[in-house]
């Protein structure tokens, strides 16, 4: 009886700590996403295509048609510091946003680390969202295009980044 009780115990201990485990496996906690980016242009060039495209999106208008590329509001931005959010336009979930710009020595490129979390701290599985309210931003200003630009982050990085779909979210 001992016996079967303390495998018992055992059983349901390893079986939390795979639950655990899995949980950790399949990204952050909390809905939330962090990206770094490189561009092959100034931060000064950087700083302007993404406010710019900040303020473009700000009503509801580009959202007309479904998407989620609208309702961005600009809080605070310096060349270093970008600091913005983002509300969902079918549940009104908020996200806040930041971008940190670092130049290179050069400063003919620009290193950009992105940030973006779910107000609603419940909000475990956002669908991508919280990747989309950062690449959508890129892609809508076209930094995406410009020279030696790259992209980097995981599952680990971004809730459910690999089965993002920014066309939707
Ligand atoms: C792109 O990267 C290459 C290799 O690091 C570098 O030689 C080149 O100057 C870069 N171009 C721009 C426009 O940043
Ligand atoms: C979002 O930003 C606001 C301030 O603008 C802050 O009060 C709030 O705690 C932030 N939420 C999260 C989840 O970081
Ligand atoms: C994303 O969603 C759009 C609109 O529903 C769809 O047309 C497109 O095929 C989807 N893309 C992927 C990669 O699933």
């Amino acid at each position: 009886m001992a016996t079967f009780s303390l495998g018992l115990g055992l059983g349901l201990g390893l079986g939390l700590l795979l639950a655990l485990l899995t949980r950790a496996t399949a990204g952050p906690l909390h809905a939330q996403c962090s990206v770094k980016w490189t561009f092959g242009v100034s931060c000064a060039n950087v700083y302007e295509e993404l406010v710019t495209q900040i303020k473009k999106w700000k009503t509801a208008e580009n959202c007309a048609h479904g998407g989620e590329k609208c309702l961005y509001t600009l809080k605070s931005a310096n060349v270093h510091y970008i600091v913005a959010e983002h509300t969902s336009p079918m549940h009104k979930y908020v996200d806040n946003i930041t971008f940190r710009l670092v130049s290179s020595l050069g400063r003919d490129s620009c290193y950009v680390s992105g940030f973006s979390v779910s107000e609603k701290w419940y909000a475990v599985f956002d669908y991508g969202t919280n990747y989309c309210n950062l690449h959508n931003l890129i892609e809508g200003s076209g930094l995406d295009k410009v020279p030696n630009y790259s992209e980097l982050t995981n599952n680990f990085q971004c809730t459910q980044y690999s089965s993002a779909n920014c066309t939707i979210y």
